[in-house]
């Protein structure tokens, strides 16, 4: 029974300037061409039209934070600028809880559809963007500096805010069942390997 499972550590909130160093953490831990933290200053505090969040950890021996993403709010549409999450606490669904508290706020603000980018090769985001509904609808030829690598554009439309908020519920129950299922190993992981 789920409800015997005792909460994680995990909570989701608004990103800030502060977050900052440990957003570069993940960044660089994940992306070939990370943005620096001029940019996230930017996107943090002078970009009206970003929104970005974050998922929280409270745990002493874990990272403070272990998953975000942005949006970029084109009304009515809202593109996904980013995603990631802690290269050591991938597979639990953070990832998802992740993206459905954006495509949630995105509905909030007002959006209608949602867009994005991926990496012809990064099939393992692929299957994470379809499992929501995405659907490749172009493509954007040698769109990544660093190996000309194509992208993918791929879209959701429409937003369904209840299908959304349904969502957003069962990912967070994922990651409380996945958090509860793995949570030794993964600490593991971080004594052996990682400062928090
Ligand atoms: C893409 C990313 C955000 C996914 O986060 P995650 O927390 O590891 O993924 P989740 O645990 O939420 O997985 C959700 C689904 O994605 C797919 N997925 C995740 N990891 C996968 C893997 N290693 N292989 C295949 N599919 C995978 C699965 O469909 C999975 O659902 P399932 O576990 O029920 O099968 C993460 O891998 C990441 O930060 N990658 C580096 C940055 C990046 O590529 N961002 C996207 C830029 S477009």
């Amino acid at each position: 029974m789920l409800a015997a499972i005792p909460p994680t550590p995990f909570h989701a909130s608004p990103l800030n300037v502060e977050d900052i160093p440990h957003i570069m953490t993940i960044e660089r831990a994940s992306f070939s061409l990370p943005w620096t933290p001029a940019i996230y200053q930017h996107e943090l505090k002078e970009n009206p039209i970003s929104r970005y969040l974050g998922i929280r950890c409270h745990h002493d021996a874990l990272p403070r934070l272990v998953a975000y993403g942005g949006l970029w709010l084109y009304l009515p549409e809202a593109h996904v600028s980013t995603i990631a999450v802690h290269p050591l606490l991938r597979g639990l669904h953070l990832g998802a809880w992740m993206l459905a508290i954006l495509l949630v706020e995105a509905v909030r603000e007002g959006a209608r559809e949602a867009s994005l980018e991926v990496r012809v090769s990064n099939r393992v985001a692929q299957r994470l963007y379809r499992s929501f509904g995405f659907r490749v609808v172009g493509r954007r030829p040698r769109y990544y500096s660093d190996n000309k690598e194509d992208a993918y554009v791929m879209t959701l439309r429409p937003l369904d805010r209840l299908a959304l908020m349904q969502r957003l519920h069962r990912e967070e129950q994922t990651v409380r069942q996945r958090w509860h299922e793995r949570k030794e190993t993964v600490m593991a992981q971080f004594t052996t390997y990682a400062q928090p």
